[in-house]
């Protein structure tokens, strides 16, 4: 079903046949509109060369022009319904699934819904203010285009808290305009997204790791048994996998131009010659890979074993797993601080399944790191290494919070932790340094020197089109 983008909300929901919905939905619109005007991009452009989603089927969903970013057309779209669909996991595995919220589901249904959306538009606050110092039109365009779509996350949730959960849910996507990252009185539910994006380096760092751990949540919800809700994140790692694109090509562009710098010159110490040190990006990849591990909770959790059995939220590739999907006698094993040492702990399989996606995210973080070691090779530094740290450093969640673990895996004590913190996490002196090279380049096809141009424009365009107009 294409979309219909002369309606006032874009969607293929129907909404015109549900006049209740639609209102409500066009009231919470101005809202929305005035939450971007100034929690939004700051910086003032004339027209974005943008995507805009008009269909959800396989064969192009997407549409480029130049938009006017107020004028970005959010709208509400769901993946196509498969009427066969089954619950492929849990208690009520093998029944038709849900197109009604169950009830004694509904609270925690809501939960998971308002957890998600509260990220949304979290990450655009954080990004609110890179605009002014894009290293170029292209980075810009790839700014804003993640800004909108985000934006369209939130129009999902929000959609779900509308549609389905009455009173409550009206009142929940209100208060998903009234919290703001790291605001002290109201902020964001989750502590990755208070974080500041300061600079452009951050904003690569934390499409590849923050982002990534979005798309990983969202796989768990496209499992969903509540039909609705997966069909509604089904369509959003459609537009997520342009932000992790945004995110694996920035950083490769960053090590690249830092690895040209190191054999230009011949020395590590490229900050003189404008560049980022590896130390410097291995540092800002530990901060911003530990934040993102939190995002996934706890290692264990009764919650979420009880989300599982009941059908509400499933495991990554739930359907390719060879076992029974139920998994009351599967047993895993954890990672945990015991004592002055890790140790390796049984736990039954149910309760561990926070550690089961991190497990699959890091899996998918690593190949990252090995494409980014890769272009060091290319250049010939074989010196150095970009790594992920251990699983228990800087952890501010879960059974590694409130204990020292080094990048390498150590169990240490308060004081060789505060002497080991400024070659492990981003120090003064580094951001310091990042944030000097943090100077806008908007002249088409030209670059900042701190990082590699990309190897192609968006949608077929050449790098020195104009994606953005002032
Ligand atoms: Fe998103
Ligand atoms: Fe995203």
């Amino acid at each position: 079903m294409s979309i219909d983008y002369t309606e006032r909300i874009p969607n293929n929901v129907d909404l015109a046949g549900d006049r209740r919905l639609q209102r409500a939905l066009e009231s919470w619109q101005p809202r929305f509109l005035q939450w971007w005007g100034e929690m939004g991009p700051a910086l003032p452009t004339q027209d974005v060369y943008l995507r805009t989603a008009v269909d959800v089927g396989r064969a192009g969903w997407a549409h480029f022009d130049r938009v006017r970013l107020p004028d970005y057309r959010w709208g509400i779209f769901l993946a196509e319904r498969d009427p066969d669909r089954r619950i492929a996991f849990g208690q009520h595995q093998g029944e038709p699934v849900w197109q009604q919220v169950p009830g004694e589901h509904r609270a925690s249904l809501q939960r998971l819904i308002v957890v998600q959306g509260d990220t949304e538009p979290a990450s655009v606050e954080q990004q609110r203010r890179l605009g002014l110092t894009a290293p170029s039109l292209y980075d810009l365009r790839n700014l804003f285009q993640v800004n909108v779509e985000e934006g369209r996350h939130l129009w999902a949730m929000v959609y779900l808290l509308h549609a389905y959960f009455g009173r409550s849910g009206r009142d929940e996507a209100e208060a998903l305009l009234l919290r703001n990252s790291g605001s002290e009185d109201s902020p964001r539910i989750l502590g990755a997204f208070n974080e500041e994006t300061p600079d452009w380096l951050s904003f690569f760092m934390f499409t590849y790791f923050t982002d990534r751990d979005g798309k990983y949540q969202l796989g768990t919800l496209k499992e969903s048994a509540f039909d609705p809700l997966s069909r509604t994140c089904e369509f959003m790692l459609k537009e997520e996998a342009h932000h992790m694109f945004v995110g694996t090509t920035g950083v490769d562009r960053v090590v690249e131009r830092t690895a040209q710098l190191m054999r230009e010159h011949d020395t590590d110490d490229i900050a003189r010659h404008g560049g980022i040190p590896l130390p410097v990006i291995q540092k800002y990849l530990n901060f911003h890979y530990s934040v993102s591990l939190d995002l996934f909770g706890g290692e264990t959790s009764t919650n979420v074993a009880n989300y599982y059995s009941s059908g509400l939220k499933g495991r990554w590739q739930e359907e390719r797993r060879g076992d029974d999907h139920v998994l009351t006698s599967a047993v895993t094993t954890i990672e945990r601080p015991g004592g002055e040492r890790i140790v390796s702990v049984e736990l039954p399989a149910l309760t561990a399944l926070n550690h089961d996606l991190r497990t699959a995210y890091i899996g998918d973080c690593e190949t990252g790191v090995t494409r980014w070691n890769r272009i060091l090779d290319s250049h010939g530094i074989t010196g150095h290494r970009l790594a992920l740290p251990h699983v228990g450093f800087n952890r501010k969640v879960g059974a590694f919070a409130g204990c020292h673990v080094t990048p390498g895996g150590r169990v240490v004590d308060a004081a060789t932790w505060a002497a080991g913190r400024p070659a492990w996490l981003p120090a003064p002196a580094d951001k310091a340094h990042v944030e000097s090279l943090m100077r806008p380049v908007y002249e088409p096809g030209k670059i900042a020197a701190w990082l590699a141009p990309p190897r192609s424009g968006i949608n077929g365009q050449p790098l020195d089109y104009e994606y953005v107009r002032f």
